[in-house]
């Protein structure tokens, strides 16, 4: 059986992720606490900010499962402000909880994917950290989210001549309980649902051939 691995399991887009894996009979590891009741998932409390955790955790996945063939990283988060209200400890934060949580899990799967000769990591970017223009008023956001995509290209350079491959996802706005209590006069039908985006994660994961290394949605 296959092996994914999901962190932010109990968010909107981990938990559709997890579904639509476990639904393709691939076997989920996970952090977070969205709970399901099959032999096929397991998911725990990790602070992906503590590199230590995040390392311990996922060499308990390889000492359990014989490889990590894909990793989808949705552990994130959003703040607003412009410039002057964008202090550096507000980057820290959003770097910390956009960057670090990706960047602790990534590495070590990246270095288990490599020893494996064949991987895919999907890491989970915006709008905002592709284009800095669409940053204006999320500053500290769309820099953190920056780096993920500046990653990925790293990742995708040493990585060269394998099968391990590292793929951006770029959703628009997502169709969350959240975001529809945020924006309540949206049109939340121009929204992307999570399990619209869960899907296309898989149809990319499986179609080994043509990855491209940014999906823009
Ligand atoms: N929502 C949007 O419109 C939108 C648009 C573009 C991109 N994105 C990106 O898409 C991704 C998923 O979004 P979403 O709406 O599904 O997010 P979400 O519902 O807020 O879920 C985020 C998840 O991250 C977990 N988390 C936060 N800090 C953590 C930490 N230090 N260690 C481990 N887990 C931690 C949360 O767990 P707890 O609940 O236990 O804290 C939660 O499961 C994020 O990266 C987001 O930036 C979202």
């Amino acid at each position: 059986m296959r092996t994914a691995i999901v962190t932010g399991t109990s968010g909107n887009l981990g938990q559709a992720v997890v579904k639509k894996f476990l639904a393709e009979d691939v076997a989920v590891e996970g952090t977070g606490s969205l709970q399901i009741d099959s032999p096929h998932y397991h998911s725990v409390a990790v602070n992906l900010i503590d590199e230590i955790a995040a390392g311990e955790w996922i060499q308990s996945v390889i000492s359990r499962h014989a490889t990590i063939d894909v990793a989808v990283l949705t552990v994130g988060g959003f703040a607003m402000d412009d410039i002057a209200h964008t202090n550096s400890s507000a980057i820290a934060k959003q770097y910390q909880l956009n960057f670090e949580t990706a960047y602790n899990v990534a590495r070590p799967v990246f270095d288990q994917m490599l020893k494996q000769g064949s991987g895919r990591i999907f890491l989970v970017g915006s709008k905002a950290g592709l284009d800095m223009r669409n940053s204006k008023g999320m500053v500290a956001y769309g820099l953190s989210k920056s780096l993920l995509f500046r990653l990925s290209e790293l990742m995708n350079d040493e990585a060269a001549g394998t099968e391990v491959k590292t793929v951006v996802i770029v959703p628009s706005t997502i169709d969350t309980p959240q975001n529809r209590a945020a924006m309540p006069g949206a049109d939340f039908s121009k929204w992307q649902t999570p399990e619209f985006i869960a899907d296309i994660i898989y149809n990319n994961y499986i179609t080994a051939a043509t990855a491209e290394s940014t999906i823009i949605l």
